[in-house]
């Protein structure tokens, strides 16, 4: 787990809300410039359109990596095999590099995690992962299948920066993957991240996505525009200082802005 940790990459193009043609030509697009981690979820209903820019694209399937996640209900239904041949045929291919758990339903996500672990034994999932999973939860984990998942996607933001699960996920080995790294496009006008991208010609949303990949956190930000793609993707050819790194960390007001893994409803 850890030598594919190694390997896995820590920027990846999000796709929530992505939809229709504009879902797949922004996933053609990313791929055409060596995005390599399009991440993606049987909920946001779009695998369809992103299959069809998997067909579509010229680049070798083993040359980049597709995650999705099994959704609440298929997980209530408790029958993974179900969700995940779904899953593929629609996204037109022969294996995940990694499936996640999107939401750790009560008394449902354990039994869908170990068979996830059976279809990685046979080579259909690479990896198994999950999301929204609290330390908690990743100790029951370890305690039940003696293994931890390979990574564990969050809310993590200018505002939810969740060291605490940071430094948890790598001790353990775990690669800690930021949803909504962009705050959903509002960080536009925040004079830290402002200040700090003028010297180095790179724009807020930059600094922030190179703040949390220096720390060996993974982004996988969204946009449906060429420019942004390539803008969020161009992120690997500077580096904040240590105060860059203080000052940016001071923006954390430990405020979630999506649902609670302990008490989400759906
Ligand atoms: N596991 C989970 O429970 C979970 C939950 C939420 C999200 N996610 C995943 O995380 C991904 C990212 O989160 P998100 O989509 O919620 O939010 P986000 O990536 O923080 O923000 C996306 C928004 O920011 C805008 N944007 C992107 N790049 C920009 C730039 N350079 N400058 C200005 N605006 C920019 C986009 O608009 P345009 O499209 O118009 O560019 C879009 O409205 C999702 O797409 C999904 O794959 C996972």
């Amino acid at each position: 787990m850890m030598n594919s940790l190694k390997q896995f990459p820590l920027f990846g193009l999000g796709t929530y809300k992505l939809l229709g043609d504009e879902c797949t030509k922004a996933v053609e697009f990313a791929l055409e410039n060596e995005i390599t981690l399009i991440d993606t979820a049987s909920f946001y209903g779009n695998e369809e359109e992103i299959g069809n820019a998997l067909k579509n694209s010229t680049v070798d399937r083993d040359n980049y990596n597709v995650v999705t996640k099994i959704w609440t209900d298929e997980m209530r239904e408790g029958n993974v095999e179900k969700a995940l041949m779904r899953s593929l045929k629609k996204l037109q291919t022969e294996f995940l590099d990694a499936y996640l758990i999107h939401w750790p339903v009560v008394n449902k996500w354990e039994k869908s995690f170990e068979q996830m672990l059976r279809f990685q034994e046979e080579g259909v999932i690479r990896k198994v992962g999950v999301c929204n999973f609290n330390i908690e939860h990743l100790e029951k984990v370890k305690q039940e299948f003696d293994v931890y998942p390979f990574l564990n996607q969050v809310e993590m933001h200018m505002q939810f920066q969740q060291d605490e699960m940071q430094v948890y996920c790598k001790e353990h080995g775990i690669l800690a993957q930021a949803w909504r790294p962009l705050m959903n496009g509002t960080i536009g006008e925040v004079e830290v991240l402002k200040e700090i991208g003028r010297k180095y010609e790179k724009s807020p949303y930059q600094v922030i996505l190179r703040f949390f990949t220096q720390k060996g956190v993974g982004v996988i930000p969204k946009s449906s525009k060429q420019e942004r793609i390539l803008e969020n993707s161009s992120i690997f050819d500077f580096n904040l200082t240590d105060d860059e790194v203080i000052a940016v960390s001071a923006l954390n007001k430990d405020l979630r802005t999506g649902p609670d893994p302990l008490t989400f409803d759906f």
